[in-house]
């Protein structure tokens, strides 16, 4: 396995793989969930690239940028063990040169609501870095998590829109045995916070029991019931909503013939700890 940090070095290493690449992009701390992107990325490519790389731009001013997880000798160990060809680990400045101007991309119809308005300018900065990693890297094709739902229609829109010559896979999140969505922000939690977390997966139970058990058609009974959940283990709700699964749109009503379903999505904090899942709810 080669780990690469300069640009240019990435681009020698890239150049000499035979065969197709897929790109598993991380921002490290791999735990099982990147694992399984990973074990998936090589069943679609005989090449894998893993970067890690956490991104200065896509954190806001009062985010977790400096005290989020950099365990890199831990995070190269599981891609060696996962058979990784690549690890592509720049530093920011060889990502953002000081002197360089910066570019802008943004999917506005995607980006208003959500993470987007919680978060702003956070997709600005993934769409961004996730552009130069497919410029650099130049994959076939992209592993993405579901877990990450906002950021996965984002990519997905621009890579279409901008015709990027790759393929983004969605891949479904990895659930601890609880059911808490894998995250190395779960990391962050602390011996009580951690059984209060599973709040999150039993607030999208609940959506799911409502919509697809009980036929709830009414958006704002079960985006109530998710918040009434996220309460009960003491969660700071950020917003629980129901969405449409592909452009994000509030529903006046949740019908059970729209194709692909809906989305439940979820953020709520634990003190200084900021989570987020989801769940497709109403499909097949
Ligand atoms: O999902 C992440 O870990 C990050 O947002 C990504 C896609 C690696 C871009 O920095």
């Amino acid at each position: 396995m080669q780990v690469c940090a300069p640009i240019v070095e990435l681009r020698a290493a890239r150049a000499a793989l035979r065969g197709d690449v897929a790109l598993v992009p991380t921002m490290g701390a791999l735990h099982a969930g990147h694992a399984a992107l990973i074990e998936h990325a090589r069943t679609l490519a005989p090449n894998v690239i893993v970067s890690i790389f956490v991104n200065p731009t896509q954190f806001g001013p009062h985010e977790d940028f400096e005290r989020y997880p950099r365990p890199i000798e831990q995070d190269l160990v599981l891609c060696r063990k996962l058979g990784v060809q690549i690890v592509f680990n720049p530093t920011p400045q060889q990502m953002y040169p000081p002197q360089r101007i910066a570019t802008q991309l943004t999917t506005p119809a995607l980006v208003g609501d959500l993470e987007g308005a919680c978060r702003p300018g956070h997709f600005d900065g993934v769409c961004r870095v996730c552009c130069k990693l497919f410029n650099i890297c130049q994959p076939q094709v992209a592993v993405f998590g579901r877990k990450d739902y906002q950021q996965l229609r984002v990519v997905t829109a621009m890579v279409e829109d901008l015709d990027l010559p790759l393929r983004i896979e969605p891949m479904d999140t990895v659930r601890e045995e609880d059911g808490l969505a894998m995250s190395s922000r779960n990391r962050y939690l602390d011996a009580e916070q951690r059984p209060r977390a599973v709040g999150l997966y039993k607030a999208l139970c609940q959506a799911k029991a409502m919509i697809e058990q009980a036929e709830e058609t009414d958006p704002a009974a079960v985006e109530e019931a998710m918040r009434c959940v996220l309460r009960t283990h003491q969660l700071e709700v950020e917003y629980a909503a129901v969405r449409h699964p592909l452009a994000l749109h509030p529903l006046d009503v949740i019908d059970p013939a729209l194709t692909g379903g809906v989305v439940a999505l979820i953020a709520a904090r634990l003190g200084a700890t900021r989570l987020i899942d989801n769940m497709v709810l109403g499909v097949g």
